[in-house]
């Protein structure tokens, strides 16, 4: 039997062709050792690709050193694996370094290689799991500078995922000035840059810009992947829509102040650049401490923006998100937030518990307000001990009531944080976040504890885990609310204070290890004051993340949809609460919430003590209709069929991986009358199978369906849904 190799070296044009899901990345080693992109796409057969290579630009570029002849002898003519700085090359690099003598040049060449059979998980920090992987070793020889470029493939998903370690192999220690993940390059302009941009309940919103010459970037100072843009962005070919034309797609595993750049270069290409943000940092590399990056997964679709956001939701479902949960029925849950905020006490949250008994509904959380002195928002973070005086009898009273009604009990922490006015705080004032002589920035009246410092880390585990044994847990929501200022440490070396972001990421994934991954039965939603810390390293820990505090329907479209580009409904907790809505005060049927809620891993969040036996029924019907989708939601393939940015609707359908069933949830915002003739694009199904559709008494074709489409059915009113669903007639 031969097993065919994902990764294969072609020592005869020194061409390393890693082949991955319907995709092939190609680059070689060229006579100066320099490892020059060839090609990311399709999947192509291994010929010599070198053909396409040509000499890009012919202005007074400067030569490779110590090489004075003409031709392609120019770093910065390579279409690169590494860009670096100092030798000729004047595009964005991806290392500066600054070398003993003062210098900050460096040459980065090829020194060898090896093939992995399975990935090693860089040290400290998150990133895919699985896959065959190259590594690539380059070298500096005059500044004692190596660099290790990862690169793994995967037969289920069309993803590339790169990162770089660099490492000091010289007596002396050097300074990094930029350390980013990877260089990529394409060889035109012909793109347009798609990012994800936000506020709190305004996360995710689409941008689409064409890219130009010079540099397009998008960043986070904040120490947290941020609600601002997300770690994530797209190079769509301009007219690439939802399912047709190519797209690329870069989404950095990190939580922390990134920075990811698209560079229209002098020559007609186009570099794309990034990783740890370089703004506010420098790293001391002591003589053979190595410096490890964050991973970039790059995906790739020659079916659009569709094509693309598939490719990531395979990777996250497949790879990325704790197998143990990924594809795992979620819990269905009551939480109380919305409907109590702080004012709650142990008879409030039974009545709320007693409430949903029966309906489906199989975890009670209580949210913040539950331990130390908290009941507002000004006091008790980081005092992670039951309140009894709001709580008679403690957790375990509460505990013992929801367990009794047969469901399981959640709770919520914010763990990184803490507050003035706290027992923690008065007994370890320097636990918080603050430059010398400087006074607090206050966010939400609170401050962030500084988890750079393995104290406070053991503080924090100590804590926090304690509740967890201590209680019948099964369930935690991590909620994060504020970002970071000052970014100093007490107690480290001045020139290393520019290194906190980084290492505040650091800590974060130290403190998942010793919490979420030491309490493996606890299932984690992640949280920051709203979607605000929505990455890939957080989806590596938290295997669903609160989308937004902003839980109207109307405003969850936008949210979901832009979400969706690079997330698995799967990773989107989506609750159903009240209305008027607390965020817009906007009102919309009960239907609609829970039809938009459905579309991600849904809950609720409302006062369900003040429910009629009519709102029960209701409940308990939509959860069922839930679970009857869910499978859909957990693993199916996401084709979005109308964009509510872009007009008066919202559909997504959900198609199952064999094609034998499919939902389509369609929402129109506002109602008119005497409408236009309108139908609804159908995708994603198989064109020979015939499908039973419901609400219709036919039976018809994929490939009519498809072509033809649907036609809605609303019900009167504005903040409308439709759902259909498509079953495989047997045969
Ligand atoms: C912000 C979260 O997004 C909310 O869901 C809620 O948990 C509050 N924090 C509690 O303070």
């Amino acid at each position: 039997m031969i097993i065919a190799m994902a990764i294969v070296f072609e020592k005869e044009t020194k061409t390393f062709f890693l082949d991955g899901k319907g995709v092939t990345y190609a680059f070689f080693i060229n006579d100066f050792g320099y490892a020059e992109h060839l090609y990311y796409g399709k999947t192509v057969g291994h010929d010599d690709l070198r053909y396409i290579r040509g000499r890009a630009c012919s202005s007074r570029d400067a030569t490779i050193p110590g090489n004075d002849r003409g031709g392609m002898n120019c770093y910065h003519y390579f279409p690169a694996e590494l860009a670096f700085f100092g030798t000729g090359d004047y595009r964005e690099p991806a290392v500066e370094v600054i070398n003993p003598a003062g210098d900050r040049l460096t040459e980065l060449l090829y020194d060898g290689y090896e093939i992995l059979a399975s990935k090693p998980k860089p040290s400290g920090m998150p990133a895919l799991r699985d896959g065959e992987t190259l590594v690539l070793h380059l070298k500096d020889k005059t500044a004692g500078l190596a660099c290790d470029l990862y690169y793994t493939v995967y037969d289920d998903a069309a993803v590339v995922a790169r990162r770089a370690v660099y490492r000091n192999e010289d007596a002396q220690r050097r300074l990094l000035r930029r350390a980013y993940s990877f260089t990529f390059g394409l060889p035109s302009q012909n793109y347009d840059v798609i990012s994800l941009y936000g506020a709190w309940a305004r996360e995710r919103r689409i941008d689409r810009v064409p890219m130009h010459h010079g540099v397009v970037s998008i960043d986070s100072k904040r120490a947290s992947s941020s609600a601002t843009l997300n770690p994530f962005l797209a190079l769509a070919a301009h007219g690439a829509s939802e399912e047709q034309g190519e797209v690329y797609g870069f989404n950095l595993v990190y939580s922390s102040s990134y920075v990811l750049k698209v560079e229209g270069v002098n020559c007609g290409r186009t570099l794309v650049t990034g990783g740890v943000n370089d703004f506010d940092f420098t790293w001391v590399l002591e003589s053979g401490a190595c410096f490890e990056t964050p991973e970039v997964v790059i995906a790739y679709s020659s079916d659009g923006i569709g094509g693309m956001s598939r490719a990531f939701h395979d990777a996250y479902r497949n790879h990325l998100v704790n197998p143990r949960y990924a594809k795992k029925t979620r819990p269905l849950v009551i939480n109380n937030w919305e409907g109590t905020c702080f004012n709650f006490n142990n008879d409030k949250l039974k009545a709320i518990a007693k409430a949903v008994e029966g309906t489906g509904i199989d975890t009670f959380v209580l949210d913040d307000g539950w331990f130390g002195k908290r009941n507002d928002d000004t006091s008790g973070l980081g005092d992670w001990v039951v309140n009894t005086e709001k709580m008679e009898g403690g957790l375990t009273e509460i505990i013992r009531y929801v367990n009794s009604l047969g469901m399981k009990f959640g709770l919520w922490f914010e763990p990184e944080m803490v507050s003035e006015d706290s027992d923690l705080y008065r007994a370890h004032p320097d636990y918080a976040v603050a430059a010398p002589d400087r006074p607090h920035c206050y966010s939400r009246h609170q401050l962030l504890l500084d988890l750079t410092r393995k104290e406070v880390r053991d503080y924090i585990v100590e804590s926090v885990n304690r509740v967890l044994h201590e209680n019948n847990i099964a369930y935690v929501k991590w909620d994060f609310n504020r970002n970071a200022t000052a970014f100093y440490s007490m107690g480290r070396a001045p020139e290393q204070q520019a290194e906190f972001a980084h290492r505040y990421a650091l800590g974060l994934y130290d403190l998942c290890e010793r919490i979420v991954e030491a309490n493996p039965n606890v299932f984690f939603e992640g949280c920051s004051g709203g979607g605000a810390r929505f990455d890939p390293a957080m989806l590596y820990y938290f295997p669903q993340i609160w989308t937004s505090d902003d839980s109207d329907a109307e405003e969850r479209t936008y949210i979901q949809y832009g979400t969706s580009l690079a997330y698995p409904l799967s990773a989107m907790s989506c609750h159903v609460t009240e209305v008027p809505n607390h965020q817009t005060g906007r009102i919309t049927p009960m239907k609609t919430r829970a039809d938009i809620a459905h579309l991600g891993a849904t809950g609720y969040e409302l006062d369900t003590s003040a429910f009629t036996d009519e709102d029960r029924a209701l409940m308990k019907e939509q959860i069922k209709e839930y679970h009857s989708m869910e499978r859909l939601v957990l693993e199916g393939d996401l084709y979005r069929t109308a964009s509510p940015q872009d007009s008066n609707l919202f559909g997504f359908m959900l198609v199952s991986k064999d094609k034998q069933e499919a939902v389509l949830t369609v929402y129109r915002r506002m109602g008119s009358v005497n409408n236009e003739y309108m139908r609804l694009q159908v995708r994603g199904l198989d064109e020979d199978t015939e499908y039973i559709v419901s609400g219709f008494e036919k039976t018809l074709r994929g490939s009519t369906l498809m072509n033809l489409g649907l036609m809605p059915r609303f019900p009167r009113g504005d903040f409308q849904t439709a759902t259909y669903r498509f079953t495989a007639k047997k045969a």
